[in-house]
């Protein structure tokens, strides 16, 4: 029997509030896969080897990583439980750097500690856990919201291209840029997906074409590579994308290839929507130039998902997880709050009013 997708969560706190369960999307599409972690160092790695990934998911697992990790402290006082807080805190901050989700995320944790320094340490503890909670609960409401915004630029038929896995597995639930291809199949919008493939972690053909394969959305499977034919062929209406970090003049950071796939729609005179909740809008980094960009193990290209090194031994490489894209090439930036267009400067500013 098919599985609800909305029924996959991508991380979540067991029922004793003592582990935080993740989903290891490492081992999509082949195996549905739970770990249960019980230490912040654990989350960590998750979130370093991408076992949870994706702006959202990053900063949810990691809020819920900051409460295991003080959960069981000892501190006497407030001054003592600061510090062991602040420690875990920054830890978990070390784990990825380009998605601002997950510094979003951190922030709230320890602003919701501040405010609340006058209470119990237990207590303090308690509505830690809760705003872990509120983090993801008010992300679904967010992706939901960010796709009835999409789905009002969009028509039924139309032909999308998507890059990257922006879906529900990478959010608390529906996604950013799946959420309207979610919702319209909902409405019967009958739309017809183009996921590209994103080497070098496969996350279009892992990810993106199986989410939306086991939802029944027609999905077809492109390399990266295909994105010009197919938008020449007149296949593509629209391009729907995620992104890590927005800067403030609108630069979008998304996964490697995503300013490719920018350009050439600029090119063909086809929309590029960039998906994004105000959590990953980043009015402090002020131009794409500011947005530090991951470089990654050169092994994700030669080695990881064959049998074999696909790549001389020795090779020099360069891994760049993500990309900024212009604020030139993105027509429309779609948040919870509505549709900011050009100039950014001015439209995100209002977003935040
Ligand atoms: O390296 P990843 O898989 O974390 O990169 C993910 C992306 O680039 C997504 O498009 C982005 O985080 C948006 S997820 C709603």
């Amino acid at each position: 029997m098919k599985q609800d997708i909305f029924d996959i969560m991508a991380s979540r706190l067991d029922d004793e509030n003592s582990e935080v369960i993740i989903l290891d999307q490492t081992s999509l599409p082949n195996e549905v896969r739970y770990k249960r972690h019980k230490t912040k160092e654990s989350v960590w790695e998750a979130i370093n080897h991408l076992e949870v990934r994706g702006a959202p998911a990053i900063g949810i697992a990691a809020a819920y990583g900051l409460y295991i990790a003080i959960k069981g402290s000892c501190a006497k006082n407030y001054e003592e439980f600061y510090k062991e807080f602040s420690e875990a805190k920054d830890f978990l901050s070390t784990a990825r750097p380009t998605a601002v989700n997950l510094f979003w995320a951190l922030d709230r944790m320890e602003k919701c500690l501040k405010e609340n320094c006058d209470k119990s340490l237990e207590e303090i503890k308690r509505l830690l856990r809760n705003e872990a909670e509120k983090i993801r609960f008010e992300d679904e409401e967010v992706c939901r919201q960010i796709g009835e915004n999409a789905l009002s630029l969009l028509n039924p038929g139309m032909g999308l291209l998507t890059h990257c896995n922006a879906g529900t597995i990478a959010t608390a639930k529906y996604g950013t840029a799946l959420a309207p291809i979610y919702i319209g199949h909902e409405k019967g919008y009958a739309f017809k997906v183009f996921a590209d493939e994103t080497r070098p972690l496969l996350q279009g053909a892992r990810l993106t074409a199986w989410e939306l394969q086991e939802a029944g959305v027609d999905v077809t499977l492109i390399c990266d590579n295909m994105a010009s034919i197919v938008m020449k062929n007149g296949w593509i209406d629209a391009v729907l994308v995620g992104c890590d970090r927005v800067a403030a003049n609108g630069d979008s950071a998304n996964k490697i290839g995503t300013s490719g796939v920018a350009i050439l729609a600029k090119e063909y005179g086809i929309p590029f929507y960039v998906h994004a909740p105000l959590s990953t809008i980043d009015m402090k980094t002020l131009t794409g130039k500011d947005i530090e960009i991951e470089l990654r193990r050169g092994e994700e290209i030669y080695e990881s998902w064959y049998c074999e090194p696909m790549a001389p031994k020795g090779i020099k490489t360069y891994n760049p997880a993500f990309d900024v894209t212009d604020a030139q090439y993105i027509t429309a930036i779609i948040t919870e709050k509505g549709i900011a267009y050009p100039p950014y400067e001015d439209s995100l500013k209002k977003m935040f009013e």
